[in-house]
């Protein structure tokens, strides 16, 4: 498909044997940059971000201008023609003839879609609200696979903010596509996972559970995915007080962990780490910052086709 218009809204847009295409690329990359360093040479990759963003967005513009390509692109809604109410539609088939490929993140679930249709240039979904983020999910995966050597046959703890939390949504739908991971669901009742997910899980035989507690979770886990709880998608900032830190990862709760646990997180980190944590070794998740650029310039040049 390479070189072919292709959108990626969803981590299931991307088939498992480009998913594995892409990590071993990541790891070519990171072996000999100086290879790609002029692949995106006259090449413009535009970033059109609605919403707050600093890993996403910079890492993006990072990975294309370490292939020597350019950038363009704005950063909140405000400064853009949206704040004149131009459509989402309209802005896309805008930009299509200014940039090569095309990375927006939007509020609305859904946004991508209309988004991908307007579109006459690759084009990636960088999180639409609280529905999927397939490009952390290509961060997660590459950081599993080089720090656990696989990725199946995992059991993972998912904690925090299931429901809202669009980075565990595009993670499960993409470790679902490994054989024998168990899951294990950590968040507070209003926070629980969609059933959206969860019929996932069901219908594809996993095994899963759903609990309350951090503590009981921990000595089984092999990777510990945190997350923080999504203030900007409450509805109720008095639901949002009495949720927001009713998980924090200290060095205490780790002591009956794996020797080899991998402490992942998509951060921004509010308090749900303790920075105690930060030096500990199992501790992925800056590391995890380094595997999403490779995996985005992976992605960039598997969609504009200069891949090989
Ligand atoms: C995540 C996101 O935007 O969904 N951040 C990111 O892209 N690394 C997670 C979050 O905001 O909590």
């Amino acid at each position: 498909m390479q070189g072919k218009l292709r959108s990626v809204i969803n981590i299931l847009d991307l088939s498992v044997g480009e998913l594995e295409h892409l990590m071993d690329l990541a790891d070519r990359i990171e072996k000999q940059p100086e290879e790609y360093r002029d692949r995106c040479r006259y090449k413009k990759l535009a970033t059109l971000f609605f919403e707050p963003s600093t890993r996403t967005r910079l890492s993006f513009e990072a990975a294309m201008l370490e292939l020597g390509g350019q950038v363009l692109g704005f950063a909140g809604a405000s400064s853009s023609s949206a704040a004149k109410g131009e459509s989402v539609a309209d802005t896309i088939a805008v930009v299509s003839n200014y940039a090569d490929i095309i990375t927006m993140r939007h509020p609305k679930e859904g946004a991508p879609v209309v988004a991908a249709q307007n579109s006459t240039v690759p084009f990636i979904n960088a999180g639409d609200g609280g529905h999927f983020h397939p490009t952390q999910t290509l961060a997660d995966i590459l950081t599993v696979r080089r720090t656990c050597g696989k990725l199946e046959g995992l059991t993972l703890g998912l904690c925090g903010d299931l429901k809202f939390g669009r980075t565990v949504h595009s993670l499960i739908d993409a470790m679902l596509r490994y054989p024998k991971n168990r899951y294990i669901l950590i968040s507070p009742e209003e926070l629980r996972l969609p059933e959206y997910e969860i019929e996932k899980l069901r219908s594809s035989g996993a095994e899963f559970e759903e609990t309350t507690s951090l503590e009981d979770a921990i000595p089984k886990l092999d990777i510990l995915y945190m997350t923080r709880v999504q203030k900007e998608r409450f509805f109720n900032e008095e639901d949002y007080l009495r949720l927001k830190d009713i998980y924090v990862l200290t060095p205490e709760k780790l002591r009956n962990s794996k020797e080899s646990l991998a402490i992942l997180h998509p951060l921004p980190r509010v308090n749900e780490i303790s920075v105690a944590v930060d030096r500990d070794p199992r501790a992925k998740y800056f590391y995890q910052t380094l595997c999403g650029k490779q995996m985005r310039m992976a992605l960039i040049l598997f969609l504009l086709g200069l891949d090989e």
